[in-house]
């Protein structure tokens, strides 16, 4: 059988960065460590005037396209991932599809083109359609082009505000990949939820306190389901554990869960148990509400042993880096966490080659899904390849001020007229709307 994976990713971030810590947390009257260590976020990437999830999206793919020597004939489909689409109908895709026929003498008109939903999942569904259109041989030795691009924005003065981001990962699906091979073993956790939702409106409903209670209970029952084919997990076996990372701080939640789960029943608890107990196991009590209390416990004590703190430092928090500098990114940002993950293996000089990883993505509304990939030999040439430090270092500090009219900018129900803070430079640019209140956009050389 093929193997069939990502090949390459490209990431491209707004250019705009609101610091949490020096602007945004004096004028909520917070204190910053709220933001740098509880939700472990120190910046923010907004988009600037010019900027919108098709940009966004399109220089992340025209960047990726070059790099790769690809051109649209290369190209069987285009499956776009976003939670912050602008139109019912016509799907982002297309605009990505329109802006790239700009710079290249070919067209798209013989891909599969689409839009993918459920919330922040939907770039790993998309990952999902494109592995089984090349497992089915339907391809015609083709590569499938996935983007996740999002406009993380909330209400202002919603909780979530703190959590906002914007940004787009483009990512070549292909036979024989370069970065990471997907595994066909897979666990679902789905359930009907209203942690988050958007009712034919731009921000979001959130219920934030139940969607993280709500993200670690899919995310459970997508590791258990993953077990069930694949077999008991342990924390050996996987060099990195991205997950998606709405903050820092969820999945420092989510790996204390994920590693009680996998060394119970293992010589790790058995290490463990002159210091902290055994797991407390739920035949031993009467009651679910006891059993819960003392799951609590073990896990508090759980999280400051060595042994523990040792594995998150290896395996997820490395996944965490670059999140911390932009924010939420939806669709984009387990995506985003294995980057970071494959980058730190890299600047360690670490050998990952066929080495796994296991993703758990997660969507509110709600689901989870959890797989293994594993790391290809041609992983270190696609990482050394980025320049998302340049991006992110690059990006134009804004004051307060800035971030509210920036905020309204891209506010659908507003207009404002505003000046774009950074210059445009080999990239696609929105422009305006056209006749039938379409967006318009151009390359700029
Ligand atoms: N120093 C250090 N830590 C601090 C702090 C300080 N001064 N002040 C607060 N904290 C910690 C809190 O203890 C909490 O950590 P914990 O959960 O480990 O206890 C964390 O910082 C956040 O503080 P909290 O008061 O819970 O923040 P909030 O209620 O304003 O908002 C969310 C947090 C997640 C509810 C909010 O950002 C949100 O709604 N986000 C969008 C939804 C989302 O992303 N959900 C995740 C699943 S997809």
């Amino acid at each position: 059988m093929t193997d069939v994976g990502i090949d390459a990713i490209e990431i491209w971030t707004g250019k705009l960065k609101l610091d949490l810590a020096e602007t945004f947390a004096p004028e909520m009257g917070e204190d910053p460590e709220k933001y740098t260590k509880g939700l472990g976020l120190y910046a923010s990437s907004f988009p600037d005037a010019h900027e919108d999830i098709v940009t966004m999206g399109a220089n992340a793919a025209h960047r990726l396209m070059e790099r790769k020597g690809l051109t649209p004939d290369d190209i069987g489909r285009i499956d776009v991932a976003t939670e912050s689409a602008f139109d019912n109908s016509k799907p982002v895709s297309t605009y990505i599809a329109g802006c790239l026929e700009q710079v290249y003498d070919e067209d798209f008109h013989h891909a599969n083109k689409g839009e993918r939903k459920f919330a922040c999942i939907s770039g790993t569904q998309s990952l999902d359609d494109a592995y089984n259109w090349i497992k089915a041989g339907r391809n015609r030795g083709r590569s499938a082009l996935v983007v996740a691009t999002d406009t993380a924005l909330y209400a202002r003065g919603d909780p979530g505000e703190a959590t906002q981001g914007a940004g787009a990962v483009a990512m070549i699906v292909s036979e024989d990949p370069d970065l990471v091979e997907l595994s066909t073993e897979q666990g679902y956790g789905s359930a009907d939820e209203t942690d988050f939702l958007k009712p034919n409106q731009q921000f979001p409903s959130v219920d934030g306190k139940r969607s993280m209670q709500v993200y670690l209970a899919r995310m459970r029952e997508a590791l258990e389901d993953f077990e069930s084919v694949a077999g008991d997990t342990h924390p050996d076996d996987y060099a990195f554990i991205p997950y998606h990372t709405p903050f820092p701080g969820m999945v420092r939640k989510a790996g204390l869960l994920g590693y009680r789960h996998m060394i119970r029943g293992t010589e790790y608890e058995d290490d463990l148990a002159d210091a902290i107990d055994r797991q407390p196991r739920e035949d031993e009590f009467d009651e679910r509400e006891d059993y819960e209390e003392a799951i609590r416990d073990y896990m508090d004590d759980l999280k400051s042993t060595d042994q523990y703190q040792e594995w998150y430092g290896e395996a997820v928090d490395p996944t965490l880096d670059i999140s911390r500098e932009v924010g939420n990114w939806y669709t984009g940002s387990v995506h985003i966490a294995r980057a970071s993950a494959l980058r730190h293996a890299a600047e360690n000089d670490l050998d990952v080659t066929g080495d796994r990883l296991l993703v758990g993505s997660y969507g509110s509304g709600a689901q989870a899904e959890i797989h293994a990939e594993t790391v290809q030999e041609g992983w270190r040439e696609e990482i050394d390849a980025l320049d998302v430090d340049e991006q992110i270092r690059n990006r134009y500090d804004i004051s307060f001020e800035e971030y509210e009219q920036v905020h309204d900018r891209h506010n659908h129900e507003k207009t404002v007229e505003m000046e774009a803070f950074t210059e445009p430079s080999g990239e696609f640019v929105f422009t305006g709307r056209g006749a039938m209140d379409e967006r318009v956009y151009e390359y700029v050389e």
